[in-house]
Formats: C-alpha cells, sequence, structure tokens
C-alpha cells in the first residue's frame, strides 16, 4: 500500500488525466514523482490555512497542485532554475493572483517574510559545498517563527541508497528530466547540521520512506522569532 494513499492526494492515473495539456511523457514523469515519493507526509508537514509558502525547486508544480487539491488558501511562490520546468507547471495549473511560479534560483527572489519554505527532493542536485549557502538564502525569506520543510533522500535500511543512487543518476544523466550540478546524496542527519548552523530552532529529522522503494527523511525547523523563539 502506498503512504500517499490519504485524502487530498490522487492516485497516479487521476494525476495523469488531470495533467492532459502537458505531452504523455510529462504526464508520465509526473505520476512517476507522485507515486514513488511520499507526497502525504509533505503536504501534511505544510499549514494550508492563509500562509504564505515558497516551494524551492518546484519542478513542474506537483506540490502546487497537491496543496490547491487539500485546500492550500494562502500565497504559494515556486521557483526552479530550470526553465522547461517552471514552463510546465505555468502550462498545467496556470498563474493566479495567489500562486506564481518563477524561473530563478531561491537567492534572486527578493520578497522576504514567507510564513513557510518548502524544499522538496532538490539538495541532493546542489554541489555539498553550496548547501549551507542554498540553506541560508532559504531562511533569509522566512518570516521570524516561519518554517523550513525539506523533503530528503535517507533513512531506511542501505540497499535504498543504491536505490536512490541509481534512480538519481538515472533521471539527470540518461533520461534529462531533471538539471542538476551534481548528483551528490544528502540525508536527513547533513540537512538537520545544516537548519541548526542556520540558526533554526526544534529542528527535527523523521524517516518519511516506510513503503516506498527509496529512503526518505523530512527535516523541519522553524525561525525564532513569535511562537517561542529567543
Ligand atoms: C527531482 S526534481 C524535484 C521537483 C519538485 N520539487 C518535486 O518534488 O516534484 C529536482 C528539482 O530541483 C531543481 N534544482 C536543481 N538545482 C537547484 C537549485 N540549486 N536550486 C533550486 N532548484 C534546483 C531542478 O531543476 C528540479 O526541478
Amino acid at each position: 500500500m502506498s503512504g500517499n494513499q490519504t485524502a487530498g492526494i490522487p492516485g497516479a492515473f487521476e494525476l495523469f488525466r488531470a495533467a492532459k495539456v502537458l505531452t504523455r511523457a510529462e504526464r508520465a514523469h509526473l505520476a512517476g514523482r507522485l507515486s514513488s515519493a511520499p507526497w502525504a507526509r509533505v503536504v501534511a508537514a505544510l499549514r494550508i490555512d492563509g500562509t504564505s509558502l515558497l516551494d524551492v525547486g518546484c519542478g513542474p508544480g506537483l506540490l502546487a497542485h497537491l496543496l490547491d487539491r487539500s485546500g492550500y488558501s494562502g500565497h504559494y511562490l515556486g521557483v526552479d532554475p530550470d526553465g522547461r520546468k517552471v514552463g510546465r507547471a505555468r502550462a498545467w495549473l496556470g498563474e493566479t493572483p495567489r500562486r506564481a511560479f518563477r524561473a530563478v534560483g531561491v537567492e534572486e527572489v527578493e520578497e522576504r517574510g514567507f510564513d513557510q519554505v518548502a524544499i522538496v527532493d532538490v539538495l541532493y542536485l546542489v554541489p555539498p559545498s553550496e548547501r549551507a549557502v542554498l540553506t541560508g538564502e532559504m531562511v533569509s525569506r522566512l518570516s521570524p517563527g516561519g518554517s523550513l520543510v525539506a523533503l530528503t533522500s535517507g533513512g531506511g535500511p542501505r540497499w535504498k541508497r543504491a536505490v536512490d543512487r541509481i534512480q538519481e543518476r538515472l533521471a539527470v544523466a540518461v533520461l534529462g528530466f531533471t538539471r542538476g550540478a551534481v548528483v551528490a546524496p544528502c540525508d536527513g542527519a547533513e540537512v538537520a547540521a545544516l537548519f541548526s548552523r542556520a540558526g533554526l530552532l526544534d529542528v527535527r529529522v523523521e524517516d518519511a520512506g516506510e513503503g516506498y522503494l527509496h529512503g526518505f527523511e523530512l527535516v523541519s525547523g522553524r525561525r525564532a522569532g513569535p511562537g517561542g523563539g529567543f
């Protein structure tokens, strides 16, 4: 049974139909991403009530779609340096006064004060030496008390690491679905250390890979400020 079998998360076939403006290959890629990652856990880690959210490395907009289906009522900005992915997100979901996509890196986002920043399955494409800077850029876009949530590979039995590496290399080098500077695993412990060094509080790592072929960890932290910060 998939851990995505939760209200608000569609089945892969339903998603395939919902994205009919995209090509078959693009829809198949989306459906594959949906069924291969614990999206119900990601959506459950985010607040859906009228808050603002920055989605870093938004790809073709899957998180935006799932949030929409879950009743998300805030402002959403998805950014990704890959213009092809952003073009796909715009073609599929469109933009509204509450939802926009931009083909930029997070360092080019001028807005500050997001209640939440999410980064889903992106850090393995960022060179290890650049991850602290990227984390700092994300934290600086958060409002005081705002939260940063990352889904990353890791956790579970050791054989899952090998599966992760093969699939990640395939997506980047062979299939060309994903653009990234490197393919270098980044597990929950590394992400938690990055979050703590960037000054986030209440940093937590949760195993989110049960029931999936890949190992996943969900890492969250909160910027100091209203709600209990120092
Ligand atoms: C595996 S895809 C995940 C897309 C989306 N978050 C999802 O889960 O469906 C990785 C995404 O990270 C983007 N990416 C690569 N390097 C990045 C960086 N330095 N900053 C932000 N996004 C990046 C890629 O363009 C790609 O869209």
